[in-house]
């Protein structure tokens, strides 16, 4: 009987899989069109106890690494994510590519939410969600050759590239992300940290994903070699209308590459908006203390900017403050704020006059600050009403083709 009981399950449990493997490859089929929101993230939570005794552990608490992130993710988009570290931006990026489960939570993938899939109904979708790594020096195997390493993830998805295929598949690779194909049996100590980079870009596009979520991708990188991997991954998107999630420090790389742009503080995010709407018309005042310290290279520029400098650490995530988690740091807090957690919604200030400031800021006292030049300012020349120049985030980087020859040039002996 128990026999009998178990291979039932079993039988039900596989013909579940199979039908949750077969919608999962339909919905990854299924074409979308610029715009749609290809991921929704809602309310993501990731606690990692806090344990103490040896042998018998006991959760004395948690660190509440990302602690309530919602945001969608449209076809096609590059959505960035900014903030101070430890603020959970590599967390969203391993939940999202299903490294870690969340505690909390849901990632709608076209509609259908991936954080309960296992099995060869996630092994479909997690194809479609690949993730570049920061460290080109240390994310490739130094025992692999480049083909290899671009072609490990056929090993898990033959259906791909079949063997015959492989080879000829990993050099189309190595010519889109710039490098020459003959390198395909070097190893990565042989190469600079940008091709290396791009080497790991190579790897995240093997499969043919939609959405690439980029963690620091040029954060290691020469200054000069970080704008010819950006621009490499810009060509790319509009090559093959992948959709990025593209997380980093650099506020004005990060500007240079998104659409829109999400603030993290302490687990959260604070406002989220285009880029002109977080740059050029930012409400919340931790996002105004962020932009007011991106370095400015003219010095009369620099001397009339109002630079806003935050007073205090970052709390301890395991016991982040209650109501508005910038309180202890924000000049503006009041009582109000520590009661009352504020909510990522367009303030009530700016809901009755809509405009560029009417975006999500989870502030109860959310205010327009002017702090970096608007892209009119920047292109009004001197002497036309206009104050002095101030290089805005984003100018400091051109775009350049993507098969660079100085990126094949440059290898190393
Ligand atoms: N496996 C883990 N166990 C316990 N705490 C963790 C773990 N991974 C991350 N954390 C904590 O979660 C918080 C968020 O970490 P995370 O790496 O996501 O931050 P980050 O924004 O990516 O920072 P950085 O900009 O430095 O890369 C940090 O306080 C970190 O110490
Ligand atoms: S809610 Fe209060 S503490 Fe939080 S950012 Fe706004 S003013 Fe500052
Ligand atoms: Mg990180």
């Amino acid at each position: 009987m128990r026999a009998d009981h178990s291979g039932g399950r079993k039988h039900a449990r596989e013909e579940g899989e199979a039908a949750a493997t077969q919608l999962a490859t339909a919905r990854a089929g299924t074409a979308y069109a610029n715009g749609d929101p290809i991921l929704e993230v809602r309310d993501l939570v990731k606690h990692y106890p806090l344990t103490q005794g040896v042998l018998f552990k006991k959760q004395v608490g948690a660190v509440k690494a990302v602690d309530g992130v919602s945001f969608d993710l449209s076809a096609g988009e590059t959505l960035g994510i900014v903030g101070e570290s430890g603020c959970g931006k590599s967390t969203v990026a391993r939940m999202l590519v299903h490294l870690e489960r969340p505690t909390a939570g849901a990632i709608r993938y076209k509609g259908e939410d991936i954080t309960r899939l296992s099995g060869r109904a996630l092994k479909a979708v997690r194809r479609n969600i690949q993730m570049v790594f920061q460290d080109p020096y240390t994310s490739l195997n130094p025992r692999m050759t480049v083909g290899d390493i671009i072609g490990e993830p056929y090993e898990i998805h033959p259906e791909v590239a079949p063997k015959g295929e492989r080879r000829r598949k990993v050099q189309d690779l190595l010519d889109v992300v710039g490098l020459n194909p003959e390198y395909i049996n070097r190893y990565p100590h042989q190469f600079s940290g940008g091709q290396r980079q791009r080497i790991g870009i190579a790897r995240g596009l093997a499969l043919n994903p939609e959405i690439i979520v980029a963690d620091e991708p040029v954060s290691a990188l020469d200054v000069s070699v970080q704008a010819q991997v950006i621009n490499l991954l810009d060509s790319l998107q509009s090559e093959f209308g992948l959709s990025f999630v593209f997380i980093a420090h650099d506020l004005s790389i990060v500007r240079h590459i998104s659409d829109r742009v999400g603030v993290m503080y302490l687990g959260r995010i604070v406002e989220i908006g285009t880029d002109e709407q977080i740059y050029e018309h930012p409400t919340h005042p931790y996002t105004q203390a962020l932009l007011s310290a991106v370095p400015v290279p003219d010095p009369m520029a620099r001397e009339s900017r109002e630079r806003i400098i935050l007073h205090g650490d970052v709390p301890s995530p395991a016991n982040p403050p209650s109501g508005c988690r910038f309180r202890t740091r924000c000049w503006k807090a009041q009582e109000r704020c520590a009661l009352e957690v504020p909510l990522l919604a367009v303030p009530a200030a700016f809901r009755l006059a809509p405009g560029p400031a009417s975006h999500d800021s989870a502030c109860h006292f959310a205010e327009e600050k002017h702090v970096v030049a608007s892209r009119e300012e920047r292109d009004t020349p001197r002497g036309e009403g206009r104050g002095p120049e101030i290089e805005a985030p984003g100018t400091a980087v051109r775009k350049r083709p993507p098969h660079d020859p100085e990126a094949q040039g440059d290898i190393q002996p």
